[in-house]
């Protein structure tokens, strides 16, 4: 208890310190340790960008760094050839690193591989030959769902050998997800794996999966790992075990020398409507983003270094920050199949202590959970190997970010909050940790090569200090290019409200006076559940296809541990009358659309949603209701009374904890 006590005093005494400078120890042997790089990018941005791709090997090299000649179809190092598993595998085997680990995996119950360089060549290698076998080669899309097991990086890094691009699915989400998501990218084939494990539990996932997928035509392969040994059914002709396919192939597969504009791979993220968005990104542009900020923002020695990043691979920060950016680096990596509180709280701390993690990466929601937890957990655990702590996916709260510092780093780690997206693939805005000081809650400001401005409804730049919407000012090599066969949607989304190049963001956020950005939150109806983008409109539109419901307002409710909740305000069809055991079931109804994280966390009877006269739910009155507010203008509404109702329902209704 006197501990406790202590420690609330020094987070408390740590929250009245505004700049965290980088430790001297720290900083005495970082890689940047001044601003030279962003003076050097800011007069030329183009040729800094070019110096960084020249550290990746090019078959051949590109005639023109950027091509702006059709904005905002912005093409990077045009007419450069280059293969992104050559670039994460081969020339690090080739320069006598084979032997080095590039995974310590760690399976749930507490399994260990060892992966080194040359195991992860050799079976991408068969991998890659095994989905030319079945007729896949450059510009098929390969839908992967599968869990943090080591063949996902397998599967991923084969497909960039042949130039097929990957469509990587998170585990989390539900089989008809993935079915939407190989319709909607016309995939070719599916990696997935028969079960799944959580918390000493499995779950079948080829069954689930075959159940909900149907008969699409284009899909003529899945190809099924064995994991849990769950039972499942193989389709003669179309399914195949990975094991199998993996031994009958030929151990020599070249890379092959891609276009730097060759799609990479597709992502499907949550939008302002409820069809998720296929954002693309290229082979050399994003790889270049992806090498140099994991280099540079996490300050990476890859002859030392062991870093963890405890994304799961299905999301952009996997992608990026587990598979690219540590492999195109040569880095050494934990990964970790399981969650964080089993078999108990303590087993992040216990790993980091056991792998001698130095350079660790994480969302504010899971540090808001393990503070709840209790600093016992970290402490029990020797974390003296760690020098250097990241989050992303969110605002961290300060009171987070002083217990990141203080309890996992000892004071000794400097902490970078890095801003980023999906669609920009790589970080964009960060403190490089010795060079630049942190203030706890904001990101820091724009990495080199990267122009970022707060500017009001008309794109005017707003004073420093005042709030408006984010924006990006010029082309970046990581960015995404379009969205799948979504050009329009790609044009109005991000292109439209400003004019390329500016790049609208989504972000409500401010600069202040000195030149740290500050981002509050989303402006569009996209919340973010855990560092997790779900759109409003793709949880209403779950929730409505189930019978018993009319119609459904969704709104991201503010929450302590998760940042923004899903609060669902649902009216049912005729006389029904809502209840627990309703309540119940649509929260598994919308599980099983999307998936358990698409849960909402509050149900909210209405006889009526408020609308306006014209027929437009007012959310901001629903944000108001949910968040116990007094109500902000209700004049414009059909039916005042509405209002009413709603406050006495939201009142008499809990959440589910
Ligand atoms: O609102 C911002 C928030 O997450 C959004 C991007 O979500 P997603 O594409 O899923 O990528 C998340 C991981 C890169 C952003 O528009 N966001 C991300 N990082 C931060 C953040 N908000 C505040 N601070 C951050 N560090």
């Amino acid at each position: 208890m006197a501990d406790d006590q202590q420690l609330e005093q020094e987070l408390a005494a740590l929250l009245e310190q505004e700049w965290f400078e980088p430790p001297e120890g720290f900083r005495a042997r970082a890689r940047i340790t001044d601003l030279s790089e962003h003076e050097a990018a800011e007069r030329d941005p183009v040729g800094w960008w070019e110096r960084q791709a020249k550290e990746l090997d090019w078959f051949e090299p590109w005639t023109t760094a950027l091509d702006d000649s059709e904005p905002p179809f912005y093409r990077w190092f045009s007419g450069g050839k280059l293969n992104v598993s050559h670039n994460c595998l081969d020339r690090h085997v080739a320069a006598g690193l084979g032997e080095r680990v590039a995974f310590h995996w760690h399976g749930e119950e507490g399994e260990k591989r060892a992966i080194t360089y040359a195991q992860l060549l050799a079976d991408v290698q068969r991998c890659a030959n095994a989905l030319k076998a079945r007729g896949i080669g450059a510009g098929d899309v390969v839908g992967i769902y599968l869990p943090m097991i080591p063949e996902v990086i397998v599967a991923m890094l084969a497909c960039t050998r042949i130039g097929a691009p990957h469509n990587v699915v998170f585990g989390g989400f539900s089989a008809e997800s993935v079915a939407e998501r190989m319709e909607f990218s016309n995939a070719s084939a599916l990696i997935t794996v028969d079960g799944a494990r959580r918390k000493g539990k499995t779950a079948a996932v080829k069954s689930t999966v075959d159940a909900t997928m149907g008969d699409l035509s284009h899909l003529e392969t899945i190809l099924v790992v064995r994991h849990t040994g769950e039972a499942c059914e193989m389709r003669e002709g179309r399914d195949l075990w990975w094991h199998d396919a993996l031994q009958a192939a030929d151990p020599d597969c070249p890379a092959e020398p891609l276009d730097a504009e060759h799609p990479l791979f597709i992502l499907y993220s949550s939008g302002s409507t409820a069809k998720p968005k296929g954002i693309q990104h290229t082979t050399g542009g994003y790889l270049t983003g992806a090498a140099w900020t994991f280099r540079n923002v996490f300050d990476v020695r890859p002859e030392s270094d062991v870093f963890w990043c405890t994304a799961d691979v299905g999301w952009i920060t996997g992608h990026s920050y587990i598979v690219y950016g540590p492999l195109a680096n040569g880095a050494t990596s934990v990964m970790f199949e399981g969650a964080p509180d089993y078999p108990e709280k303590d087993v992040w701390w216990r790993l980091c202590q056991e792998y001698g993690v130095t350079i660790f990466y994480t969302a504010p929601t899971a540090i808001r959970t393990c503070m709840k937890w209790g600093a016992e957990h970290p402490q029990r655990h020797d974390l003296s190997s760690l020098r250097l702590l990241g989050t992303v996916g969110e605002p961290i709260n300060p009171k987070a970010w002083a217990w990141y510092w203080r309890v996992v780093g000892g004071g000794r780690c400097p902490v970078v909050d890095t801003w980023w997206q999906t669609e920009t693939g790589q970080i964009m805005i960060t403190t490089l940790p010795g060079a630049q000081a942190a203030k706890p809650g904001s990101a820091g400001t724009p990495l080199p090569g990267i122009a970022a401005e707060v500017v009001d409804n008309d794109g005017r730049e707003v004073q420093r200090d005042v709030q408006g919407l984010l924006t990006l000012r010029h082309p970046w090599p990581g960015m995404l290019r379009t969205l799948y066969k979504e050009r329009d949607r790609y044009l109005s989304g991000y292109w439209e409200r400003f004019g390329a190049p500016t790049y609208f963001v989504g972000d409500a956020s401010r600069q202040d006076h000195d030149g740290y950005f500050w981002v509050i939150g989303r402006v569009d109806d996209v919340i973010n559940v855990s560092g997790h983008r779900m759109s409003t409109a793709e949880v209403e539109s779950a929730i409505v296809s189930h019978p018993k419901v009319a119609e459904a307002a969704v709104i991201g409710q503010s929450d302590e541990d998760t940042g923004q909740s899903i609060c669902a305000y649902v009216t049912l069809r005729g006389d029904l009358e809502g209840d627990q055991e309703l309540e119940v079931e649509l929260r598994e109804h919308v599980a099983r659309r999307i998936g358990k994280l698409a849960r909402p966390r509050r149900i909210i009877w209405a006889s009526e949603l408020p609308k306006t006269r014209s027929g437009k739910i007012m959310r901001r009155l629903l944000q108001d209701v949910a968040e116990g507010r007094e109500l902000g203008d209700v004049t414009t509404l059909r039916d005042p009374d509405v209002m009413a109702q709603l406050s006495r329902s939201a009142e008499a209704r809990g959440d589910d904890g």
